[in-house]
């Protein structure tokens, strides 16, 4: 199974990596990210309280949830773009430190890579904790300021608001007891700062052909 993991803060350049990546090698592509998004913005939606541990892993156990290239759907409804709004945003830190839910979406993420023979897969513990033995480990970072303006460019809003909220959600991603976002081991570290998207595709393709 060729597992390609992809971990990093907010606005590292994940996704459009992740995404690019995959196209390219012709395997599938998972956001584990919009999982956790997922389960967040169902909590939401049911008025289930997100600090109330059991009831949200109840809903994370329960709930149909299905995340592909096209967008993600919960027990058959469509949540793709009700998944990106501030209020999830928000809210999302607390189903992340969610241990009970943290395990039953690590089950579903191998799962889903045993159902595609592998895949490109990005979040924040996927080669730490999920894939320890990924066929190429990555950790993409950028400067925090970078990382805001690349927000601000994709969805609008002040740039110095951006990285506020960039650098409590990297405090929260970093300090979390469970999967806490760090450098795997064997990782390779790729600093996207003042690289373009074809800049740093070349660099993955050549740490991939390192690896082979
Ligand atoms: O990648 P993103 O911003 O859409 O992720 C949303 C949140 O989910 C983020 O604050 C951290 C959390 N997350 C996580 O804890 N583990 C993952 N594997 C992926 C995301």
């Amino acid at each position: 199974m060729r597992v390609i993991a992809i971990d990093g803060p907010a606005g590292a350049g994940k996704s459009t990596i992740a995404k690019a990546l995959a196209a390219r090698l012709g395997l599938e592509y998972l956001d584990t990210g919009a999982m956790y998004r997922a389960v967040t913005c169902a909590a939401l939606q049911r008025d289930i309280p997100v600090d109330d541990l059991s009831a949200v892993t109840e809903l994370a156990r329960t709930m149909a949830l299905d995340v592909d290239d096209r967008g993600v759907i919960v027990d058959g409804v469509d949540v793709t773009s009700a998944i990106r709004t501030p209020e999830v945003t928000e809210s999302v830190r607390w189903i992340a430190s969610n241990s009970d839910v943290r395990t039953e979406l690590r089950n579903r993420q191998r799962e889903w890579a045993d159902a595609h023979g592998g895949g490109v897969i990005e979040g924040r513990d996927i080669g730490s904790v999920v894939f320890p033995d990924a066929r190429l480990k990555l950790y993409l970072t950028a400067s925090p300021r970078v990382r805001a303006e690349r927000r601000v460019a994709e969805a609008g809003g002040d740039v110095d608001e951006i990285e506020r909220a960039i650098a409590s959600r990297d405090d929260s991603d970093t300090s979390r007891a469970d999967g806490p976002l760090r450098e795997a081991e064997g990782s390779r570290v790729v600093d996207t700062t003042g690289l373009d998207i074809d800049q740093v595709l070349e660099a993955i393709v050549r740490l991939l052909e390192e690896n082979e």
